[in-house]
């Protein structure tokens, strides 16, 4: 077995954005949540105290707008959008240990003392604000970032309309942050994921930061400014805040030793907030920056944006009640890689699910376990002498397994951790033909013994390995194994842990049905 990384520290603590109340859930916000969910499940099985966070984001003049339209009240509007967003997470399995609103007394009270410290520190002071805004962005734009729309109006480059504003608004010192920004960056190489983005990060900060107004006036669905009521807070600072409110902030000063956090996952549209305005304010009021931010690419729809505008929008439901909930979920981290912009194509996910999970992890786990209860009276059997080739396929297992896609995770390379375990359910599946047990019951049951027993303990460590992915696959291919619930941590995939012979086993139950050619039509 390789040496584990050590680690100081076994508290890990994720968060997802949190969600805008004026759309319901789309696939866009459910990838953001599932990579997440599956991090989070693969730092408990491997040891650590996890906090995942996730929640919705309910202030701001959008939302406002949102329960105007629908004749509601913001609260009324929010209570019933937010749900929607909790009820996700129990559709898609989610594991989060925290849902935040940021309408809860508990935010609110966060807001207002992180306001409180930076105006003591001198952080925030009082001025007046004149600018092109955008309302559907929540942000000012300068005037040489904007283009003309085809009737005149000025556009921002998001492609929503901007109109001028006038306001009074409390400015937070934002261009004083920049060299400081910067050296935080030099010293911490990995705190903004991928590469290319980082780099852009640094070139905007390089490029100079201007103060930020992080106040309104013109509506009142927001935080109130402590001490001048005519405000309320800009809705980034309010939502950013949510991280440490979930950690305890303020009235634990020590969050629960789960701060700094180790992982804010973001789309990369909100990657600017993460890695410029946060780290800045939290340094600003003498806290500590998230240790990483990794910004991950957009689902298109037939090359566009998904969007409640264009009305192209896939629920979640729709891709779970047509390809099963693990499927769905692995398929998402499979096909595209971590951080880029991907195209969701219902052909490609359908021969993904056949060619990965019914050919490969599944048919492996059935032809082994049909075999052995067929041909072994349902028993483990028990293993002779190991060859060099059993060996080099437990060796994988045991002692690279592992090691390899802990790695690729800790670097959010979700694609290359699941390329990594395939490689060896294929290497398993070369392995089957090759020493083809089904000939070895003619010739040599010893032998044929010994090649069932170590295809059932790579299943086993395969099962074990794929749970944060497929939770509920994986469960029941450890339950057609024995295998108990205290045995299923990343600690068991060692050789000490491996199947008990003789063993009875239930009968198999496929796990992964092959999707139906037709449905690539659709
Ligand atoms: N409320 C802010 C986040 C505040 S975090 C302190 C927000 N909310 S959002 O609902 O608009 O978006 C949340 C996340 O969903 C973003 O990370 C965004 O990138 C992601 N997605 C929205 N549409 C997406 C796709 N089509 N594809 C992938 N993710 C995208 O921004």
């Amino acid at each position: 077995m390789k040496e584990l990384p050590m680690t100081e520290n076994k508290n890990y603590y994720i968060t997802t954005p949190i969600y805008y109340v004026n759309d319901k859930p789309h696939l866009g916000h459910t990838y953001t949540t599932i990579a997440c969910d599956v991090l989070a499940r693969f730092k408990r099985l491997d040891g650590y105290n996890v906090k995942f966070l996730t929640g919705t984001d309910e202030h701001g003049l959008k939302v406002k707008q949102a329960a105007e339209k629908n004749g509601v009240s913001p609260q009324g509007f929010t209570d019933s959008v937010s749900q929607n967003f909790r009820d996700l997470c129990g559709f898609m399995n989610f594991s989060n240990d925290d849902f935040i609103r940021t309408t809860e007394e508990r935010h609110i009270k966060a807001c207002q003392h992180l306001w409180t410290v930076l105006v003591e520190r001198g952080e925030i002071y009082l001025d007046k604000y004149a600018g092109w805004y955008a309302v559907r962005d929540e942000a000012y734009y300068s005037e040489d970032e904007l283009s003309n729309g085809a009737d005149g109006k000025k556009i921002a480059p998001s492609g929503a309309e901007v109109e001028w504003m006038e306001e009074e608004s409390y400015f937070f010192r934002l261009s004083a942050w920049g060299d400081k920004l910067l050296e935080f960056y030099a010293a911490h190489p990995d705190f903004c994921l991928p590469e290319t983005r980082f780099n852009e990060v640094k070139s905007f900060v390089r490029g100079g930061l201007k103060d930020l107004s992080v106040s309104r006036t013109t509506f009142d669905w927001g935080v109130p400014v402590p001490g001048n009521e005519k405000h309320v807070m800009y809705v980034w600072i309010d939502a950013l805040t949510n991280y440490i409110t979930a950690a305890g902030y303020p009235d634990d000063p020590d969050m629960g030793g789960f701060w700094p956090a180790d992982l804010h996952m973001v789309g990369k549209d909100i990657l600017r907030f993460h890695a410029v305005y946060w780290p800045a304010f939290l340094m600003a009021a003498g806290l500590e920056p998230p240790k990483r931010v990794f910004a991950h690419g957009w689902w298109l729809i037939e090359g566009e944006k998904m969007s409640k505008s264009l009305g192209n929008a896939i629920a979640p439901a729709d891709l779970v009640e047509r390809y099963g909930l693990d499927a769905t979920r692995y398929v998402l981290l499979r096909e595209v890689p971590f951080g880029n912009d991907g195209d969701f194509i219902h052909a490609n996910a359908v021969n993904r699910i056949n060619n990965d999970l019914a050919n490969g992890l599944g048919n492996l786990a059935q032809r082994t376990l049909s075999f052995i209860y067929k041909n072994c009276d349902g028993k483990i059997p028990t293993p002779a002498e190991l060859t060099d080739n059993d060996k080099a396929l437990l060796k994988k297992v045991y002692d690279d397994m592992l090691f390899t896609v802990r790695i690729e995770l800790d670097n959010q390379r979700f694609h290359k951790a699941l390329e990594t375990i395939w490689d060896v359910v294929n290497a398993a599946n070369v392995y089957i033909d090759i020493e083809a047990p089904w000939s070895l019951k003619k010739t040599d049951t010893a032998r044929m013994g010994t090649v069932l027993y170590v295809l059932s303990e790579v299943i086993r460590c395969l099962s074990i390995i794929v749970q944060p992915v497929m939770p509920k696959s994986s469960a029941r291919l450890l339950d057609q194994l024995c295998v108990a619930e205290t045995e299923r941590g990343f600690d068991c995939i060692t050789k000490s842990s491996a199947l008990k012979a003789e063993t009875e086993i239930p009968q198999p139950q496929g796990i992964f049905p092959r999707l139906q050619v037709e449905e690539k039509a659709a």
